[in-house]
């Protein structure tokens, strides 16, 4: 599931539903949805304006114990105190309960260093994917920017986009885990080599299940 960020969905009332297995997320101006199951509708609110449920996953965390996960990307949520952003967007985590404001914010991404990056705008959640039950999740900041020699003359600043890896019971558990998953950091910078990479766009499992893939239609652009 991709995000189009041209678009301009604000304003969206923020709600996600999930219709048995088939969901129907992202409600915004110009989008319609309806449920095809009225009775079985599970109903989740986010935030009004940070564009809860932009994307959607399922999940299934098999320890410590058994629990079923709907997560929801909201990718302008508000920032986190200590982020150094106004709005970061972030990921929510949700039981499959009739309860409809019981989602909670999963805690990843905290702080900022402004010397060398800007989670502005940063659009964490734009996608998620589950791995299967009791297997890793991946979320992305597709609009991640990684910035060098801050305040001085030759500053850069690279949307080089970034993107989490997380344990089953949404936890940072081991060495694949967390926000390291940055794959254009290091690269030839400039818009037209790896300094515009947006990656995470999209992001998923392979079929497989043994690889990550991420979308970063930024790379190598306006060539
Ligand atoms: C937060 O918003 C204010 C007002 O729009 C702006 O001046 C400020 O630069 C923003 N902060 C960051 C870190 O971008």
């Amino acid at each position: 599931m991709a995000g189009t960020p041209g678009r301009d969905p604000r304003g969206g009332p923020g709600i996600c539903y999930l219709l048995g297995s088939l969901m129907a997320g992202l409600l915004a101006p110009g989008a319609v949805a309806f449920n095809l199951d009225v009775m079985g509708a599970l109903r989740k609110e986010g935030e009004p304006g940070s564009l809860f449920g932009f994307s959607v996953a399922l999940h299934r965390q098999l320890q410590p114990r058994p629990q079923s996960w709907l997560l929801v990307g909201a990718p302008q949520a508000l920032a986190l105190p200590g982020q150094q952003a106004n709005r970061t967007g972030g990921l929510f985590a949700c039981p499959l309960s009739l309860e409809e404001t019981d989602c909670y914010r999963v805690d990843i991404d905290r702080g900022a260093d402004v010397q060398k990056e800007s989670k502005e705008n940063q659009w964490l959640g734009v996608s998620v994917r589950s791995q299967g039950p009791g297997g890793k999740i991946v979320t992305c900041a597709h609009r991640y920017e990684a910035r060098q020699r801050v305040d001085q003359i030759l500053e850069t600043r690279d949307v080089i986009g970034r993107c989490f890896v997380l344990s089953q019971d949404l936890a940072i558990r081991d060495e694949l885990d967390g926000g390291e998953w940055k794959f254009c950091e290091g690269r030839p910078q400039g818009h037209e080599q790896f300094g515009f990479c947006q990656q995470g766009t999209a992001a998923a499992f392979s079929p497989d299940s043994h690889y990550l893939l991420f979308g970063a239609p930024g790379t190598y652009n306006w060539k």
